[in-house]
C-alpha cells in the first residue's frame, strides 16, 4: 500500500488555501481564506490579492496541520498550484512552498489549476467507483474556463474543447452585472431563474454547428444586453426571472449539446466528471444527470470553487504515476500565468 501525506497549497486567485490529505483521497484538513476585499469593485484586483496571500498562508498552514493533528515532520510531499493564475499571488503560494520543500527536505509537486479542479469532483468518491471512471470526459466549468478534456487516467488530460471568448462562468458575472447583482453573479442567477419561466423567451442558440468543438459566451451575453436596453422601461420583476431563466438554459444547453457530440466520438467514454465554481448549480446538474446515458459526478459543493484538496489529490497522483520522483526535488520551474496549452 502506498501511504503518503500530502500538503496542498493554492493561491492562484482570490482564495488562499492550505489542505492536508492521506493517500491523496482522505481530507484531514482543507482550510480556505476567502479575499471579500475584492467585492467592492465587482471583480479580483491582482495587487490586492497577492497581497492578502501574503498576510493569510502562514496562519492557514498552522490550522492546517493542527486541524490535521501532524506537524511538519509528518508531512511526506508538497503539491502546489504552479499555474495558471495571477502572477503575484501565484508567487505567493510557490514561494512558500518551495521554502517549505527545502527545509524539510520533501518533493515539491507542481500543479496545474484546471486540471486539479476535476480531482474536486474525483474526491468523495467512494473506492470501488474511482476505478471505473477512465476514459472519462472532464468538464472544468468556472468564472476563467470552459474546458473538455478527455482523461485516460487521473493525470492524463488531453484537451479538446475551450472557449473562443468569455468562459461560462464569466458569462454569468457579466449578465449578474447587467442586472445590477452582486458579484459573483452565478448564485444570483440560479436563484432568480428558479422562480422564472425559461420557455417564455427565446435565447439565441450559441455554436450550434454540432461539428465544432469549442464554446461561445459573449455573444448570449450580449443578446442579454440588448433585450435589457430594449426592455428597460417595462421590465419587471416576473420578467427578470424569465430572462435569468431562459439565459441560464441555454447557458448550459450548449455544454450539454458539446457533451452529446464529444460522446458520439469518444465512444468508449465511461464517465463525465463535472467540475469548477459553475458545477455548483443545480439546474446544471440536473441537466446533464437528465440527458447523458453515462453517470454524471459532480464535486461536493465545497470542492466546486478553489480550494487546496484537488491540488494536493492531483499531487498525489503525478507523485505515484512518476517515473522517476527525484523531478521533484527541482524547484528551479516557474509559475506561469495563462494556461499553456491555450492559444491567447
Ligand atoms: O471555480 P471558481 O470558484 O473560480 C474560478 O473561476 O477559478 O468559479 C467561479 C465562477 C464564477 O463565475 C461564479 O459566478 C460561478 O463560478 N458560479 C456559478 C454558481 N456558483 C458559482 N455559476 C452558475 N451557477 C452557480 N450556482
Ligand atoms: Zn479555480
Amino acid at each position: 500500500m502506498f501511504e503518503m501525506m500530502i500538503l496542498g497549497i493554492e493561491s492562484s486567485c482570490d482564495e488562499t488555501a492550505v489542505a492536508v490529505l492521506k493517500d491523496g483521497i482522505h481530507v484531514l484538513s482543507s482550510k480556505i481564506a476567502s479575499q471579500l476585499s475584492h467585492a467592492r469593485y465587482g471583480g479580483v484586483i491582482p495587487e490586492i490579492a497577492a497581497r492578502e496571500h501574503l498576510e493569510s498562508i502562514v496562519p492557514l498552514y498552522d490550522s492546517a496541520l493542527e486541524e490535521a493533528k501532524i506537524s511538519s515532520k509528518d508531512i511526506d510531499a508538497i503539491a502546489v498550484t504552479q499555474g495558471p493564475g495571477l502572477m503575484g499571488a501565484l508567487l505567493v503560494g510557490t514561494s512558500f512552498a518551495k521554502g517549505l520543500a527545502k527545509s524539510l527536505q520533501k518533493p515539491l509537486i507542481p500543479v496545474n489549476h484546471v486540471h486539479a479542479h476535476i480531482h474536486g469532483a474525483i474526491l468523495g468518491l467512494p473506492e470501488n467507483l474511482r476505478e471505473t471512471l477512465y476514459p472519462s470526459l472532464a468538464l472544468v466549468v468556472s468564472g476563467g474556463h470552459t474546458h473538455v478534456y478527455v482523461m485516460k487516467n487521473p493525470v492524463d488530460f488531453e484537451l479538446i474543447a475551450s472557449s473562443i471568448d468569455d468562459a461560462c462562468g464569466e458569462c454569468f458575472d457579466k449578465v449578474a452585472k447587467l442586472l445590477h447583482l452582486p458579484y459573483p453573479g452565478g448564485p444570483a442567477i440560479e436563484a432568480l431563474a428558479r422562480k422564472g419561466n425559461a420557455k417564455s423567451l427565446v435565447m439565441p442558440r450559441m455554436m450550434e454547428q454540432k461539428d465544432r468543438m469549442e464554446f461561445s459566451y459573449s455573444g448570449l451575453k450580449t443578446h442579454v444586453r440588448y433585450l435589457l436596453e430594449k426592455e428597460k422601461d417595462t421590465l419587471t420583476s416576473e420578467r427578470i426571472q424569465d430572462i435569468c431563466a431562459a439565459f441560464q438554459k441555454e447557458a448550459f444547453e450548449q455544454i450539454l449539446r458539446k457533451v452529446q457530440h464529444a460522446l458520439s466520438i469518444y465512444t468508449n467514454t465511461r464517465s463525465i466528471l463535472v467540475s469548477g465554481g459553475v458545477a455548483a448549480n443545480q439546474y446544471f446538474r440536473s441537466l446533464l444527470t437528465e440527458h447523458i446515458p453515462i453517470p454524471s459526478y459532480f464535486p461536493n459543493l465545497k470542492y466546486c470553487s478553489d480550494n487546496a484538496a484537488m491540488i494536493a489529490a492531483l499531487g498525489y497522483h503525478m507523485y505515484k504515476n512518476s517515473s522517476d520522483t527525484k523531478v521533484f526535488y527541482n524547484d528551479t520551474w516557474e509559475t506561469y500565468s495563462r494556461y499553456e496549452d491555450v492559444k491567447v
